[in-house]
């Protein structure tokens, strides 16, 4: 099997499992997330076929949809890479990436990168800002029936992952919780730069609501 088969069978398996996922995780997220590394890997460089394949299964093989167990979700991930015939010389360095690609509510894991796990991270990241960033988090909000804003319930910093995900907290909340965080914590030169544009957008975007929103009163 070619690299352009193996990468094509992920693409199936991957369709095939998101399909009843929450949908700011959907196929096109995927396929966004697998452009944007190829293209940061255009001026960064790395491996292309590891930064592909990675791409393809990272949110598959999200602790998140296996019950927040990390075990589940690397051996689920070595199962696929087996099955389509993955260069077995990779295999790790994929898992690697799928293991530690996730936010984590912002806990800053001293981990030493691969470039390929920083392409990815990167191009993961950019997909939470800007105007898509700002579609998937009220996306994400009405799906977890969340309020769009309260003024009264401040930001919070969480102290672990747990916290994080049990948050009740309002959508507008996530972007001092999350989004506008994103633009410093790229790792590579490039998508920092990408990551500009799209983190002013969301400023905007805040400025302008906040105006709407007394202007109601
Ligand atoms: P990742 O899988 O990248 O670690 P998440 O699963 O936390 O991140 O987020 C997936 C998408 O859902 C992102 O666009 C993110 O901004 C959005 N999201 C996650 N948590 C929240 C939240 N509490 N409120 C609004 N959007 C959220
Ligand atoms: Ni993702």
């Amino acid at each position: 099997m070619n690299k352009i088969e193996t990468a094509k069978l992920a693409e199936e398996i991957v369709k095939n499992k998101l399909k009843d996922a929450e949908k700011g995780h959907d196929w096109y997220h995927i396929d966004r997330v697998r452009n944007m590394a190829l293209e940061i890997s255009d001026t960064e460089g790395g491996d292309k076929e590891i930064i592909e394949i990675s791409a393809l299964l990272h949110d598959i093989s999200d602790a998140k949809f296996n019950g927040g167990n990390y075990e589940k979700a690397a051996s689920e991930s070595r199962e696929i890479l087996k099955n389509i015939n993955f260069n077995k010389n990779k295999i790790e360095n994929v898992i690697d990436i799928i293991d530690n690609i996730s936010f984590k509510g912002g806990i800053s894991i001293n981990k030493v990168k691969s470039l390929e796990l920083k392409i990815v991270q990167d191009a993961d990241r950019l997909d939470a800002i800007g105007a898509i960033g700002i579609a998937r988090a009220f996306h994400y909000g009405g799906f977890k029936n969340r309020v769009i804003y309260n003024p009264e319930i401040k930001p919070q910093n969480y102290s672990n992952s747990e916290e994080y995900h049990k948050s009740e907290s309002h959508t507008i909340n996530h972007f001092y919780e999350k989004l506008l965080l994103l633009k410093d914590l790229m790792n590579t030169k490039k998508a920092q730069e990408i990551a500009e544009n799209r983190h002013l957008f969301m400023k905007k975007f805040l400025e302008q609501f906040y105006n709407e929103w007394k202007s109601k009163k």
